[in-house]
């Protein structure tokens, strides 16, 4: 019997992996599903012209929906404004997304160099996101509660407790096992958000940490995914599946919901590059119709690369002076391909069609 108690520490907390047989044959089906979109949108990805171009657009809807777990809520137009704009930013909610998008950078450029994730990598993500410098929490009282404030976990205490279960997680990740890499997530982020090694930030650290993971395996190339989106819908039943774990050791029910997070992400992820690669296409053919004179490949990355732009950008990619590129996005507004904003005293130029295929759900 677990000798768990929602209000004490749970340091009898199991290292990993568990004892049980995990790969049931459910668990293998599923395996195959969720690895089969998995692999498809990695090529789908790939075989863009230019893998990068929407990366910053898939990271900060990932931010934003991710946050959003959280509370930390914006809209798409207030975000994208946000970043554009050379006006510091205002909105709370944005500046956090921002963070969290640069906590996801830090970690990928960081498995770049190193290729393993450790416990230490953990907590400079959990700093960006937090725009701080707390570390392990050393104070006892943290308390998981629901919403009635009741408490329903309580994740072990002590520095030195929690040490040894993340240098446990760290071995379990970074080891070469015969254990399938999507299971090995699943067990990865349930065994993260149990030690909750901070005193806030673990949801959002241990979702950094599987975009992280699925980099580190080379499942995902280019880590365009966004997972948050499915956690967020599905947040109570994402609850209760963690906490199954803890009371019920309830493994096969935790890791399904994982991989059908992944397998239902995946193909929701080609369906949207689909959708706006195909927009890219559209409007790539009418602007070379309407506007042949200014019509270029790059001029149309540009205007892909975030639902905002502005001079500045088509400077930067050598399109022409200041007032050239400003006649280009003057005679992309007048044909209808962008709409101009006015922020502070700068013009911005939104690709509203591109905006509406973000904001579909
Ligand atoms: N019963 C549970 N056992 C273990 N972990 C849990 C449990 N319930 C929730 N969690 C995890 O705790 C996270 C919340 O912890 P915390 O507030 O430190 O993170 P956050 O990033 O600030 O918040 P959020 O995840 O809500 O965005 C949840 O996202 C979830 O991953
Ligand atoms: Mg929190």
């Amino acid at each position: 019997m677990s000798p768990f108690k929602k209000d004490i520490p749970y340091n009898e907390l199991p290292l990993l992996p568990p004892k049980n047989n995990l790969e049931t044959t459910k668990i293998l089906r599923k395996t195959i599903t969720a690895s089969r979109a998995l692999a498809n949108l990695n090529g789908a990805i790939i075989n863009l012209p230019n893998p990068q171009l929407f990366l910053d657009t898939i990271h900060l809807q990932e931010a934003k929906a991710s946050s959003e777990i959280e509370n930390i809520i914006t809209t798409n137009d207030e975000l994208y404004k946000s970043i554009v704009a050379d006006k510091k930013v205002e909105d709370s909610a944005a500046k956090e997304i921002i963070s969290y998008k640069e906590a996801l950078w830090h970690g990928l450029k960081q498995l770049e160099s190193t290729s393993f994730i450790t416990g230490n990598l953990c907590i400079e993500i959990m700093q960006r996101i937090r725009r701080n410098t707390s570390g392990i929490r050393t104070t006892p009282g943290t308390t998981l509660t629901n919403e009635k404030g009741e408490v329903i976990y309580t994740p072990p205490s002590g520095e030195n407790v929690i040490r040894k279960k993340l240098d446990n997680l760290e071995l379990f990740i970074n080891e070469d096992d015969a254990l399938d890499p999507l299971i090995k997530m699943a067990l990865m982020h349930y065994q993260f958000e149990a030690i909750h090694p901070f005193s806030d930030g673990n949801g959002r650290t241990g979702r950094i940490l599987l975009l992280l993971y699925l980099k580190m395996e080379r499942l995902l190339d280019v880590p365009a995914i966004y997972l948050s989106e499915y956690i967020i819908k599905n947040k109570s039943e994402y609850y209760k599946r963690l906490i199954s774990v803890t009371e019920k050791e309830d493994w096969e029910s935790w890791i399904m919901f994982m991989l059908d997070m992944i397998e239902s992400t995946s193909q929701k992820g080609i369906t949207r590059l689909k959708e706006i690669t195909e927009l890219m296409q559209i409007m790539s053919d009418e602007i070379k119709t309407k506007l042949p004179k200014i019509y270029s490949k790059d001029l149309i990355e540009i205007i892909f690369k975030l639902p905002y732009t502005k001079r500045q950008y088509l400077v930067d990619e050598g399109l022409g002076t200041r007032k050239t590129v400003g006649n280009y996005l003057m005679a992309l507004e007048n044909k209808e391909f962008l709409r101009s904003i006015k922020v502070g005293k700068e013009k911005l130029y939104l690709n509203y069609r591109l905006m509406e295929i973000l904001e579909k759900n």
